[in-house]
């Protein structure tokens, strides 16, 4: 009985919906999805079963796919999905779906929701300010009134996405091909002089990928990172920065950081 929200959150926008629709709906758990991924199969015992997940590269993060690979959704009889992202189509809502499907499941409602944007390798990018999320959460809210309407009356609502921030016309098109990119393609993080070995790093990792030793962080080659930019966003020095790729320069050692206002260092490494 009741609903389930299983998230997954870098840097809090994620956590920051999830939690804000707890708020609106009775009886309603939030379960970090991570903390499930080593289990064989995972058994949903909620009628009423979300995901709240972020974007990445037009797709729903590693991590998250393998988790709604292994679930055992029989007692299910509404599911959803929200995707927070800034504002690029996206492809996730169709490979959810046909994964939920091998288990004779479908998406009853999805939903895409604008919020500021965690990446800050590009040269347009810069660290949202107080004001633009204060309008962001404005529209965000909005959005989750209008959602938890449609979830309270278990409503099918697979609406065409139309919100898009982005002014990347040719995304849709290149997002097709995104999520292909990103399996030969991950990008490699360092940390600078500013590090003083606080460990915030390591203790943010999601996927357990970063270790202090001799003090100095290191991404263990052997661990996949689930890119999710918690160490990048969160590290209070700004020391760590994205080595850049010859055909794609980066901008870290420049740009600011993001992390949504209300989810802090405890919240994030709360997941694991
Ligand atoms: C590696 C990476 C790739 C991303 N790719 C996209 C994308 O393709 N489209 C988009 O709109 N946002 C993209 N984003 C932005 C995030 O989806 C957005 O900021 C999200 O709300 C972060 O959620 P979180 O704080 O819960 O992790 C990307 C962020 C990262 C770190």
């Amino acid at each position: 009985m009741g609903v389930e929200i299983y998230y997954f959150s870098g840097t809090g926008n994620s956590l920051h919906v999830a939690r804000e629709l707890k708020k609106r709906i009775p009886d309603t758990e939030l379960i970090p999805l991570i903390r499930l991924l080593d289990k064989e199969t995972i058994e949903i015992s909620a009628d009423t079963v979300g995901f709240v997940f972020p974007i990445h590269m037009a797709m729903s993060p590693g991590p998250v796919r393998k988790f709604i690979d292994k679930l055992d959704l029989k007692s299910a009889e509404y599911i959803f999905a929200i995707a927070t992202r800034f504002g690029t189509p996206h492809r996730a809502f169709i490979d959810v779906e046909n994964r939920l499907k091998k288990k004779g499941k479908l998406l009853d409602s999805f939903f895409s929701v604008n919020m500021a944007s965690n990446d800050p390798k590009f040269d347009d990018w810069h660290e949202a300010t107080e004001e633009e999320i204060a309008d962001l959460d404005v529209e965000v809210q909005n959005s989750l009134d209008l959602i938890q309407k449609i979830i309270l009356n278990k409503e099918q609502s697979r609406k065409k996405d139309t919100t898009f921030t982005s002014d990347m016309p040719a995304f849709s098109i290149i997002s097709v091909f995104l999520p292909f990119l990103n399996r030969f393609y991950s990008v490699q993080f360092y940390s600078d002089s500013k590090c003083v070995s606080c460990g915030t790093c390591e203790k943010v990792c999601l996927s357990e990928k970063i270790k202090l030793i001799n003090e100095e962080p290191l991404w263990q080659k052997e661990i996949p990172c689930f890119s999710c930019y918690a160490c990048i966003n969160y590290c209070p020095q700004q020391a760590i920065q994205i080595k850049s790729p010859r055909f794609l320069k980066t901008y870290t050692e420049v740009n600011g950081r993001y992390s949504h206002p209300y989810a802090t260092v405890e919240d994030i490494a709360r997941q694991k």
